[in-house]
């Protein structure tokens, strides 16, 4: 009955059947992230009102175009008139700027929140809706995830979401920076939205 009542996303399967779907795309250690990520979405879903069948859809597809190759988003790119800037990019852009279409067409979600949440989850922007810093925050602290600070993003985070988004941004925008990588221009948009007066703690 649960997995059912998942259905009136505009989904025409149950959970069941999605999660098949993300195990025959993904290799098992990331089908394993996905389930987690769903667990924590799910988590903060409930701490901040959030509906719970949006959360969990959205935890479960958010990565589901990284394992595609690099032709299939350059086509995409091109099919779909997409700014031709995000050709000097790679998956990790890709996956959720990208990869939402693929999620459309292919899973059949036409929730636009759903599909919002999964194409900002890298690079968050703006205007992200309680859903879109869920995903954003959910793939950073699943139990999972093992690196300097962790516990200090899931402690802010289960605290304030918003937090939360702002410690991953900084974060995320210090690493790129401290290893020469290059930024794509929407995560300096978000470090904009989202870092000062936040209230986080100077370093
Ligand atoms: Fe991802
Ligand atoms: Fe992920």
């Amino acid at each position: 009955m649960e997995n059912r009542q998942l259905a009136y996303k505009g989904m025409p399967f149950s959970r069941e059947e999605l999660v098949e779907k993300l195990k025959a795309a993904l290799t098992d250690s990331r089908f394993q992230h996905v389930l987690r990520v769903e667990q924590t979405a799910m988590k903060l879903a409930a701490l901040n009102k959030v509906d719970l069948q949006s959360a969990s859809i959205a935890g479960l597809v958010h990565d589901y175009a990284k394992q595609r190759p690099d032709e299939d988003f350059i086509l995409a790119i091109k099919q779909y008139h997409l700014d031709p800037e995000l050709l000097h990019y790679g998956n990790a852009i890709w996956h959720g700027v990208v990869g939402w279409l693929f999620v459309k067409n292919e899973l059949q979600i036409n929730d636009i929140e759903i599909l919002n949440a999964v194409r900002y989850h890298t690079v968050g922007h703006e205007y992200m809706t309680p859903l879109e810093q869920i995903v954003y925050m959910a793939d950073y602290i699943e139990p999972g995830r093992d690196f300097p600070g962790v516990d200090e993003a899931r402690k802010i985070t289960f605290a304030n979401l918003a937090q939360g988004v702002a410690f991953q941004t900084k974060q995320t925008l210090s690493y790129l920076v401290a290893h020469n990588k290059p930024v794509f221009p929407q995560t300096i948009v978000t470090y904009n939205s989202w870092v000062p007066n936040s209230g986080l703690d100077k370093e």
